[in-house]
């Protein structure tokens, strides 16, 4: 343990757990060695960094076509593909019948056919892939073949609304319910109870680099699968049983992503598939890349939720208790939804204790494409239901929302979430919105908006400061677990290889300093290689924000096993003769130190490694981790199911114009919890990322179907993320200082790839302060997401004549 360590450990004496160590290094970044930048910043600005559609193939490859369904649920009655077979170009064409293996691709339930069999779920649903000599001639054939009638659909009605498909009972998996103590009571005794609905959008995922994949046939049954993937180890699985093979006979390559945001968490796999039968039919390499909108209606998108509440509360605003129902729009199939309704429930507290209350979640099955991983995974739909309750709370009592919001952070006597889980650091939350709080000039700048507003008729601004708690692990306790490959040249140049992958997070950029660290070494002397399902096998999706978590202790393992083997080597053979402390032995800065000050000894590691090289010492070793801790019964809906928090907050002011419904976002701030920082710069950066995805999700990413089921809004001209324009002109990000992890994660530092997405909802929630002055602060409307320009408008209009009437009635001016 360092000194600094030491000291921080003594400061934070009865807060910290478990002995690993902590690492005081949450400062301003550029000027902390930590801030190093990503692994292929200067790869990713010059081009050389390589994507799938980058890589190179043989003249002969194959380029695939998929046909998709037009109909959102109906039945195949007939489909001659011989047709297709002659066509121009076409090398191969496939279908359901032409499955060797496993023609069920679910994730971890069935229901997710490779190719419609019969019966059709949604419109883009594949019914066969066309195999051709290029992209063009693929699609031609696609294109002709369907228009020609080859495939003949029997259409039916489809079932496009989650509520009634949940008043039915049409759910792709079973209700689950969480509760703690007596709701009913709660709700029967308490002074005020408050209810509202609201429904939550979707989002695409809109990764730059689509759905895209390039698999080799190799010289024995297998293939080797080149992909744009978050979960190798279940391409490799899905794959091999598609193809009927043994799993080894399979090797999946990720070297990186051009984004994933959860989209590439099981809905990579189905192309590789397909992918593989071609490449093993034809023994030719095959290259699958979705076009954009294909992309956009083959793939699920994050849950649109339906979300209820009912809680009561005190006086003072605090929540006695309640129930909260959400509804979440699945699409047609279970994909990962039970886990993703689950986050959701798990995060309908968000910072607050619900006290006594019920917490049920639905999994609505409806005919789209099959909804999945984004950013936050179920856990921004669910805080949403509770942020909103504490916007309506303040209104109805009178208060601001922050004060009504600070007096429902969870507090000592009121620690344990509904699901059973005592919440730690609850001092942080409440120092890190404080921080913000002065550092916002937030009780300033309400003064200056509420005088600027009683004096302003149409345009008016709007204030709003929300926390974020999120959860960190997968929910499925079994994922919780990573491996790690390190091996040492003999030139002391060292290769580290783990289980996770790269999607831009500079996850990578982490594990290299982590070993770095460990070895006492450069990090431009540890190189980081694709993720290989034949180097690290049996892994884990980087998903869950736990990457860094996971993998960083992997690798630290291994580096710390080869560590202990290096020491014991020098010490019987290099040292021997000084009688060193082995125990004093460590590797700094380029060197193996054994001793201090008058004795101290140094070996460079380039011998130290030559060394043991010729001593018949192995230098290359492996790593393995796993959660401990954690627990979740389903039967019962209690338990530890995360390890840890993390916190966050964000102040977000926006101005509305309340004859058109525009708004800009005008000032941003924020403060977030990392612990000890991995890497203060790439944490910003996913901070601000994260933070600008969120606020796209809730304000400006409208996905739309029309009533047959098609997506309309299916590329960039109709779909809108946030560009370089949205910005917020003040934009201030920090990330909080001097909190290591309570829990002995990776150096004390926490997870950072989701939590930050959910501060977006200080601008919906400021959307709904700015809305709140025309009705004087008496009532905040109901405002579902995206909350558009239209759907601002349509709200302020409602107001306005509710208020206006009722000022008239009362013989107001
Ligand atoms: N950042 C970038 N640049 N690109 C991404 O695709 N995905 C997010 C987040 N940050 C993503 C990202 C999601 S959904 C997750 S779960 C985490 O990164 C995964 O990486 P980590 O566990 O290594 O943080
Ligand atoms: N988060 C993200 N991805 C997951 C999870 C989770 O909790 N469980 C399974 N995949
Ligand atoms: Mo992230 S949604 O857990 O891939």
């Amino acid at each position: 343990m360092s000194a600094d360590s030491a000291v921080a450990r003594e400061e934070l004496k009865g807060e910290i757990k478990g002995a690993s160590p902590l690492a005081r290094d949450t400062v301003t970044p550029g000027t902390h060695p930590n801030s190093r930048f990503h692994e292929s910043a200067i790869k990713h600005v010059t081009g050389r960094a390589s994507y799938i559609d980058d890589l190179k193939a043989p003249a002969d490859a194959l380029h695939v076509a998929l046909a998709l369904s037009p109909v959102a649920h109906g039945r195949l009655t007939r489909l001659d593909l011989d047709k297709v077979r002659t066509m121009p170009g076409v090398v191969d064409v496939v279908g359901f019948h032409d499955v060797p293996g496993h023609t069920d691709i679910g994730p971890v339930f069935p229901g997710d056919p490779i190719f419609v069999e019969d019966e059709i779920s949604y419109v883009g649903q594949v019914l066969f892939a066309v195999a051709a000599e290029s992209h063009r001639a693929a699609r031609e054939a696609v294109n002709t073949a369907l228009a020609q009638g080859i495939a003949e659909i029997d259409e039916q009605p489809a079932c496009l609304d989650p509520v009634a498909a949940a008043e039915r009972g049409e759910f792709v998996r079973p209700t689950h319910v969480q509760q703690s103590g007596d709701w009913e009571q709660a709700l029967a005794s308490a002074a005020l109870v408050v209810e509202a609905e609201q429904f939550v959008g979707g989002q695409e995922h809109f990764y730059l680099e689509g759905q895209a994949c390039l698999v080799q046939p190799t010289e024995d049954e297998g293939v080797i699968v080149h992909t744009s993937n978050q979960h190798p180890s279940e391409t490799q699985k899905l794959v091999a049983e598609v193809l009927g093979i043994p799993f080894h006979a399979v090797t999946v390559e990720v070297r990186r992503m051009g984004g994933g945001f959860g989209g590439k968490e099981t809905q990579a796999s189905p192309w590789a598939c397909i992918a593989a039968l071609i490449a093993r039919r034809t023994g030719r390499t095959t290259r699958v890349r979705l076009p954009r909108a294909d992309d956009m209606r083959v793939t699920g998108k994050r849950h649109p939720f339906h979300n209820r509440y009912r809680l009561g509360v005190d006086e003072q605003g605090v929540i006695q208790g309640g129930e909260i129902t959400v509804i979440g729009d699945c699409g047609y199939s279970p994909d990962l939804s039970d886990a993703i309704v689950d986050r959701a429930m798990f995060h309908s507290d968000n910072a607050y204790s619900l006290g006594e209350a019920r917490v049920t979640g639905h999994r609505a099955r409806t005919h789209t494409a099959s909804n999945t991983a984004f950013r936050g995974f179920g856990g921004p739909q669910g805080m949403m239901v509770i942020e909103a309750a504490m916007d309506d709370i303040a209104r109805r009592i009178g208060e601001d929302p922050l004060t009504v919001r600070k007096r429902n952070f969870y507090r000592p006597g009121r620690q344990t979430t509904h699901y059973g889980q005592q919440v730690d650091q609850i001092k942080l939350l409440r120092e890190l919105v404080e921080q913000l709080e002065t550092s916002s000039e937030y009780w300033a700048r309400r003064r200056a908006i509420t005088e600027f507003n009683a004096e302003s008729p149409i345009i008016k601004r709007g204030l709003a400061l929300t926390p974020v708690k999120f959860g960190i692990s997968f929910t499925a306790k079994h994922l919780n677990q990573a491996g790690a490959l390190l091996h040492v040249y003999t030139d002391g140049s060292v290769m580290i290889n783990h289980g996770g992958t790269e999607m831009g997070q500079g996850l990578h950029t982490k594990i290299c300093q982590v070993v770095a660290r460990e070895l006492g070494l450069d990090t431009d002397e540890v190189r980081i290689t694709a993720t290989r399902t034949d180097k690290v096998p049996n892994t884990s999706p980087t998903a869950a924000s736990s990457g860094a978590d996971l993998n960083g202790q992997a690798a630290r393992d291994a580096c710390v096993k080869l560590k202990q083997r290096l020491f014991d080597f020098a010490h019987e053979h290099l040292y021997q003769d000084q009688g060193l402390d082995r125990e004093d032995m460590r590797l700094e800065a380029g060197h193996l130190v054994a001793g201090h000050g008058e004795s101290e000894q140094r070996i460079p590691w380039g011998e130290l490694v030559q060394a043991a090289y010729i001593n018949r010492i192995s230098l290359s070793e492996k790593g393995f981790y796993a959660t401990p801790l954690i627990h979740y019964d389903r039967n019962v809906g209690q338990g530890r199911p995360f390890y840890y928090y993390a916190f966050g907050a964000a102040v977000a002011e926006v101005s509305v114009d309340t004859l058109t419904g525009e708004y800009q976002v005008e000032r941003v701030d924020i403060l977030h919890d990392v612990g000890d920082s991995l890497n203060p710069a790439i944490d910003i950066g996913q901070v601000e990322g994260g933070f600008i995805q969120g606020m796209g999700w809730l304000t400006s990413e409208e996905l739309k179907w029309n009533e047959a089921g098609r997506l309309i809004s299916d590329g960039p001209a109709t779909y809108k993320i946030p560009t370089y324009g949205d910005l917020p002109p003040a934009f201030n990000v920090k990330l909080m200082e001097g909190h290591p992890n309570s829990m002995a994660s990776i150096y004390r530092s926490k997870a950072v790839g989701e939590p930050p997405f959910m501060l977006g909802m200080a601008v919906w929630s400021a959307l709904r302060d700015a809305l709140a002055s025309l009705a004087d602060y008496a009532e905040a409307p109901r405002l579902d997401t995206p909350a558009t320009p239209e759907r601002v408008l349509l709200a302020a209009e409602e107001l306005r004549s509710r208020y206006d009437s009722a000022q008239l009635e009362r013989g107001a001016p």
